[in-house]
């Protein structure tokens, strides 16, 4: 399996949704980079289910055990291997279900490409509780951007055909980060709640857009063609399960403009050269402009749900039918947004790092 992502700073993710734990590490951070793990720990519990609404009822703390790497609350710059135990597993909740492969998850897929060596209880490593390591490495990637002054933020930019006001592209946002729906129209974040109440009593799902802005990023950082900057984020990005789509700056509302309204303009200032507007999302050539980062990226509707659907019965070799049962998001954006942040701060860490 491929869980190894980065040229010069690398995590390498391992563990199983329900074996005894599953963790990171962390090769090439740079040394002697103070790391707060109060801070790191709250950005985790943005992530770990019971805080937000339509989370899995599974519990667990997500608690992370540091073996390597951190001395005296700082980066030693050798591998930094953090550990999180598996506490709340009900593996019964699967053995109905392991003939059945659940519609839109990765039974099926698992099955052809490890002939059933993998493990399948509760998605083993393609759950979505592999992003726990992920956050944690970006909490602490968040921590030296920080120190550098880049700064990534994101909230729910839509839920179902809900949506928050999106970010003004050419400045950094509020910070709803507290929030257990992080929204910056908490009117809008009232209406996401309800509507993903209301598809858990329908025993269905629903998906949602992440918005992700990272205002500081300087100029003149990535490469052209092949490893570009929008290449090596959304490769990141699409490393969280669920992720269907991504789109920088205007996306693919670009299709729709003429030149001369897509354009960004640079003009002189006494700091050096602006742009008037960032359609482009920060991004022109696959290289950094230095105006802010924007990225969106889609995430599909929780594939287990308790609604009945068809599929098949590899024990029997036929036509069946599945109520997925055991403990799912209603909806997985909520806990995915410091996803997110985490992914797209380990990512410019890595970019910087090459420079
Ligand atoms: C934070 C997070 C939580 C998730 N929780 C669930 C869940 O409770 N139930 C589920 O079926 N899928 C969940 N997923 C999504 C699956 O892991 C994912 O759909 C599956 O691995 C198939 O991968 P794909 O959707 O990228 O094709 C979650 C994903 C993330 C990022």
């Amino acid at each position: 399996m491929s869980s190894i992502w980065g040229n010069k700073v690398k995590i390498s993710l391992f563990g199983e949704s329900h074996g005894v734990g599953i963790g990171a590490v962390i090769d090439g951070l740079p040394a002697g980079y103070a790391i707060d793990l109060e801070r790191a720990n709250r950005h985790m519990k943005r992530r770990s289910p019971g805080y937000q609404p339509g989370a899995t009822a599974r519990r667990e703390e997500d608690r992370v055990r540091i073996l390597s790497g951190l001395y005296m609350d700082k980066t030693t710059g050798t591998p930094l291997c953090a550990l999180i135990e598996n506490h709340d597993t009900k593996s019964a909740d699967y053995s109905k279900i392991s003939a059945k492969p659940r519609p839109g998850h990765a039974d099926l897929t698992g099955l052809a490409r490890y002939e059933g060596s993998n493990d399948p209880r509760g998605g083993g490593h393609f759950s979505g509780r592999l992003t726990a390591p992920l956050t944690f490495a970006g909490a602490l990637a968040l921590q030296i951007l920080e120190s550098r002054g880049v700064i990534v933020r994101a909230h729910i930019y839509s839920i179902g055909t809900i949506e928050d006001t999106p970010y003004d592209p050419m400045k950094i946002p509020k910070d709803c980060s507290e929030h257990s729906i992080p929204v910056i129209s908490e009117g809008q974040g009232l209406k996401m709640r309800e509507l993903i109440e209301t598809l858990r009593n329908e025993l269905d799902s629903v998906g949602g857009v992440i918005e992700c802005i990272v205002t500081g990023f300087p100029a003149g950082l990535g490469r052209p063609i092949f490893d570009n900057i929008e290449s090596r984020l959304s490769s990141i990005i699409f490393g969280i399960p669920a992720v269907k789509g991504i789109e920088f700056g205007r996306g693919f509302g670009v299709s729709s403009q003429k030149g001369s309204t897509n354009n960004d303009e640079p003009y002189m200032t006494e700091r050096g050269i602006r742009l008037r507007t960032n359609h482009a999302g920060g991004i022109e050539g696959g290289i950094t402009n230095g105006m802010p980062i924007l990225l969106r990226c889609a995430f599909k509707p929780t594939p287990s749900i308790g609604k009945q659907q068809n599929t098949v019965n590899l024990e029997t070799m036929s036509d069946d039918t599945i109520e997925v049962g055991g403990r799912h998001d209603s909806c997985i954006v909520p806990r995915a947004v410091p996803v997110v942040e985490s992914a797209v701060a380990f990512a410019l860490l890595d970019i910087m790092e090459e420079g």
